[in-house]
């Protein structure tokens, strides 16, 4: 039996309506990287770049895209020959909006900066550095090198003389920004501004509602298939007796010291479906309707959602929160995962707010040292403004 710290009641779910946000959309076409090293196969590392202008000419911000892991040798074949494991076979333009927008309504704060999205296509959140082959098949692994790569391609194109920078990146991209930060800082000028910013990067080092560590286990056989251990915060690593825990954010962040921006759900739902009930914990599909819909979780699931995963996430952050002197955070309550890349949730009438604050407000106020913006919500489901979005 778990032991879980909160009681909760239960409430009916009132979620705001998905706004129709009418947008233009922004297309920002795609820069390959010519560099034999960092490529694979004849697979070059790519980016966006939406260029600055007026008083953001001199800033940049880098964002890491996306979309989960393989790690497996049989899982990696199957994504390299998808949009996931090949720039070949990406999308050659890219719609711009929310935190990358260019729109000054829209993107109050860096609409102005530079903007580059970072491609990702290695399954291992631009973290490896290895290579399979055999007789039939051949794999590589080369996250580090395009990580480096399009940095060293961008530093000559202006970022080698940026004012104020942003590391930022969603999910696996969020992952990422962790394990690059006090990187990025190394690479830029010395007076540079440098800051970072998770958005649903926070992944937990959180057992499964079989009380095995599944998310553990993953991400280890991940560090190994793709040669990731060397990236790993040497100061968290001698720290641990699982050093490969370091991967996980929560071990990793109180040595970084680039100043860090942590948004996040308290229910994020990748979380949720994958590493807290993946489906191999449920067979039966006792958690089917509960992860379609919040409203339909019985009291059993609330108490696990409430007390095993947002008391999880928030006791993770404690440190950061009473410590950090710079960090910022914003942990909402909705049942969502990546809210900085959709307009809808970035910055609109209706976006998700926290203390009446919505998600760019609370980054821009963190960024520009306009606030100290440290936002955590009540629990589920006292939120009203939220997009509930479930994949
Ligand atoms: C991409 O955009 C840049 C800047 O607008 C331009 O210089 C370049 O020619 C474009 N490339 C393609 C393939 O359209
Ligand atoms: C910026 O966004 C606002 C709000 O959606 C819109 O009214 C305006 O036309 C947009 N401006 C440009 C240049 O796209
Ligand atoms: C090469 O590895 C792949 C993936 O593990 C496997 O399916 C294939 O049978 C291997 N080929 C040989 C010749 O061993
Ligand atoms: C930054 O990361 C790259 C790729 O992992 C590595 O080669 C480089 O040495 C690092 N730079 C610094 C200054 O740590
Ligand atoms: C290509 O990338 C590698 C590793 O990422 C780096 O060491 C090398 O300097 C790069 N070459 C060029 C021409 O940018
Ligand atoms: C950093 O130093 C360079 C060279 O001295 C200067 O041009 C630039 O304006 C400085 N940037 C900031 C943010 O102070
Ligand atoms: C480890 O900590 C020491 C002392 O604070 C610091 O000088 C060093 O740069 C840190 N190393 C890394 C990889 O963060
Ligand atoms: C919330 O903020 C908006 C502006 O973003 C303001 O118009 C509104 O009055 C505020 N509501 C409360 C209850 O403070």
């Amino acid at each position: 039996m778990r032991i879980c710290w909160i009681t909760i009641s239960l409430v009916l779910l009132t979620s705001a309506p998905l706004s129709i946000y009418s947008e233009q959309r922004h297309l920002v076409n795609m820069t390959l990287v010519q560099n034999a090293t960092a490529q694979g196969a004849g697979n070059l590392p790519a980016y966006h770049l939406d260029r600055g202008f007026g008083t953001g000419a001199r800033n940049w911000l880098l964002q890491f895209e996306g979309g989960g892991w393989c790690n497996d040798i049989e899982s990696c074949l199957e994504r390299s020959k998808t949009r996931r494991g090949s720039t070949r076979y990406m999308s050659k333009w890219e719609i711009f909006s929310g935190i990358l927008s260019n729109n000054a309504s829209l993107n109050p704060d860096f609409y102005n900066w530079n903007r580059v999205k970072l491609r990702y296509c290695d399954g291992a959140s631009f973290a490896g550095d290895s290579m399979f082959r055999n007789e039939t098949a051949r794999l590589y692994f080369r996250g580090q090198r395009i990580w480096k790569a399009i940095i060293l391609d961008l530093l000559p194109k202006g970022l080698n003389g940026a004012d104020k920078a942003l590391l930022s990146g969603c999910s696996a991209g969020g992952l990422a920004t962790f394990l690059h930060c006090d990187n990025f800082t190394k690479l830029l000028p010395k007076n540079a501004s440098v800051k970072c910013l998770s958005d649903a990067g926070f992944f937990l080092d959180v057992r499964d509602v079989s009380l095995q560590h599944s998310a553990r286990l993953f991400y280890e056989n991940l560090i190994v298939l793709q040669g990731a251990e060397q990236i790993l915060n040497k100061n968290c690593t001698s720290s641990r007796y699982y050093p490969n825990q370091c991967f996980f954010p929560q071990y990793a962040l109180p040595y970084i010291k680039t100043p860090y921006f942590i948004l996040n759900s308290a229910y994020d739902v990748y979380q949720f479906h994958h590493n807290l009930v993946p489906p191999s914990t449920d067979l039966r599909g006792h958690w089917k309707q509960c992860k379609l819909n919040p409203a339909s979780c019985n009291q059993n699931q609330l108490i696990i959602l409430q007390g095993c995963f947002r008391f999880e996430m928030l006791r993770a952050l404690l440190f950061f929160y009473e410590y950090s002197r710079k960090g910022g955070l914003f942990i909402n309550s909705c049942f969502a995962h990546c809210q900085s890349e959709s307009q809808d949730t970035w910055f609109a009438p209706d976006s998700p707010r926290v203390h009446n604050k919505t998600i760019a407000e609370s980054v821009g106020d963190w960024y520009f040292e306009r606030k100290i913006t440290r936002e955590v919500d009540c629990p589920y489901p006292c939120d009203s403004t939220c997009h509930n979005l479930i994949p």
